[in-house]
């Protein structure tokens, strides 16, 4: 392998420097987890504080469904604007402007409590999950515009490793004798600003992406300078060359804007599964077990939740970088299905565990072992899964706003879970995960029956798989890539 040479500092750094914004997206997923209980007691005090009297219980689940859940809501508007910064601003800059609002949602946050104000929070949250979606757009994009074609794979995967690790870290600050408590926990919610500032001083050192210089700006000097840079060496032609491939494939491809994604019948099996895919990936029930696993691992009877919380993180991050090694090789339906059906698994073991909890004290240690499986299987299929799918069933034209759609799904029923999980679960009591045990078996099933095999195909294999199907004969192979440039919309 010559790809030892290829790893520059000069790339390093600039990949390194872009990756704290997915640390900082794991972050904020995982820091409210374990500090539940003390957030809960100042909503409680600070409703005392202005009613003078305790807080109702359902107005303290509301009050901390939405704390957890409004960040998916800024992650939907943050998702969406990516295109509005990228384009315009570059990829760097964009990403330094990003870091303003988490900024701003440092303060808003670190001196909730000061203030006495829950809204200050919710505010707070609000605002680094637009940070956050703005953040699973720009960083994949600048990785994948400077790495070298046959590194793109392998640096790609640092962002997922990014998120799991920004989760993991969080679990750990949030241990009681560290920042998880009564008088730290401001901190513990505030600490983002140390990332962001430190990315803030790194980026100048970062260069633009070289592909964004060239298809965007028009500034091929520059372009070329970078590259040389990143690269290690003057000879960048064949970079040069294969960028200026790519756009002209682009030109070729007419963009599909996300009203024809819809309108358009050649579209609709793909988009479904698309859809499908990502929801399969939140209505698993994987952020109940990030936003909530503390309470869970309580009720559960489990001595000390927060290491077991600590505990699921660690499985996660390694479960991450086995599926790094086996997604590149194996098939994705294959592992999508094993995931799923381990999950499901897991959740009737948890279910189980949580049931006999009562006459068997060790059935808190099944419960801990099934959240670990459920986190382990979540990594080999409906983590990863997802996005790859979506990548390979859409071709330059429609991908973007495939991908826009992908995002919107993603985002919103992540904030389902994280909106209704804490209601759910103060109604079901134990049988909770039999609602994503049934959601999951659902899953697999779609997986089985509608989802195609689509590692090492083309898109128009792939296209026709899903005219058979669907008895669409009259269109030819290639209007599946094409549509756009000629329709009639
Ligand atoms: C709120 O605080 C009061 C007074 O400390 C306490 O009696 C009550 O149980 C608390 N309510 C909740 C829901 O935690």
């Amino acid at each position: 392998m010559n790809s030892d040479k290829q790893v520059t500092f000069q790339l390093m750094l600039a990949v390194g420097t872009a990756v704290i914004g997915s640390l900082q997206f794991g972050y904020n997923t995982g820091v409210i987890n374990a500090p539940q209980k003390i957030i809960e007691s100042f909503l409680n005090d600070t409703y005392i504080g202005r009613y003078t009297v305790a807080i109702p219980t359902t107005t303290l689940t509301t009050l901390w469904s939405v704390s957890v859940a409004i960040f998916s809501v800024g992650g939907i508007v943050g998702s969406f604007s990516v295109g509005l910064f990228v384009n315009r601003l570059g990829r760097r800059n964009s990403m330094l402007i990003a870091n303003i609002l988490a900024f701003v949602s440092a303060a808003f946050m670190g001196f909730s409590k000061l203030a006495a104000s829950w809204e200050m929070l919710i505010i707070g949250r609000f605002i680094v999950g637009l940070y956050s979606g703005l953040s699973t757009g720009f960083v994949p994009m600048y990785v994948g515009e400077i790495a070298p074609t046959d590194l793109r794979g392998a640096l790609g995967t640092l962002h997922q490793l990014g998120v799991v690790i920004g989760i993991l870290v969080a679990q750990i600050f949030g241990i009681e004798s560290i920042l998880g408590n009564a008088t730290l926990w401001p901190f513990l919610l505030s600490f983002t600003f140390i990332p962001a500032l430190l990315q803030c001083m790194l980026l100048p050192f970062c260069p633009e992406s070289p592909r964004f210089l060239l298809i965007n700006q028009n500034e091929e000097g520059k372009a070329q300078d970078v590259l040389r840079k990143l690269r290690g060496t003057d000879d960048v032609n064949t970079d040069m060359q294969e960028m200026r491939e790519e756009s002209r494939q682009m030109m070729r491809e007419k963009k599909v804007t996300i009203l024809e994604l819809f309108r358009s019948p050649l579209y609709r099996q793909p988009l479904l599964i698309a859809v499908m895919l990502q929801l399969s990936q939140q209505l698993s029930g994987i952020n109940a077990v990030f936003y909530y696993s503390t309470a869970i691992f309580e009720k559960a009877g489990v001595k000390q939740p927060v290491y077991a919380t600590i505990g699921a993180g660690v499985v996660n991050t390694a479960f991450t970088v086995v599926s790094l090694f086996v997604v590149e090789r194996a098939g994705r339906r294959t592992l999508h299905l094993t995931g799923l059906m381990g999950m499901a698994v897991s959740a009737v073991l948890m279910t189980v565990a949580m049931a006999l909890l009562e006459k068997l004290e060790w059935m808190s240690y099944v419960s801990i072992i099934a959240i670990f499986a459920f986190v382990a299987f979540f990594e080999i299929g409906p983590g990863p899964i997802p996005w790859f799918i979506v990548a390979e069933l859409f071709s330059q034209g429609p991908r973007p706003s495939a991908f826009a759609v992908a995002g919107f799904s993603n985002w919103s029923a992540n904030f389902i879970v994280g909106m209704c999980f804490q209601y759910v679960a103060n109604l079901c009591g134990p049988y909770v995960f039999i609602i994503f045990t049934v959601l999951l078996l659902g899953f697999f099933v779609f997986t089985y029956f509608k989802v195609p095999e689509t590692k090492g195909r083309t898109f128009d294999e792939i296209a026709a798989g899903f005219r058979q199907s669907s008895g669409r004969d009259k269109y030819g192979a290639e209007d599946f890539n094409s549509l756009g440039a000629d329709s009639q919309f």
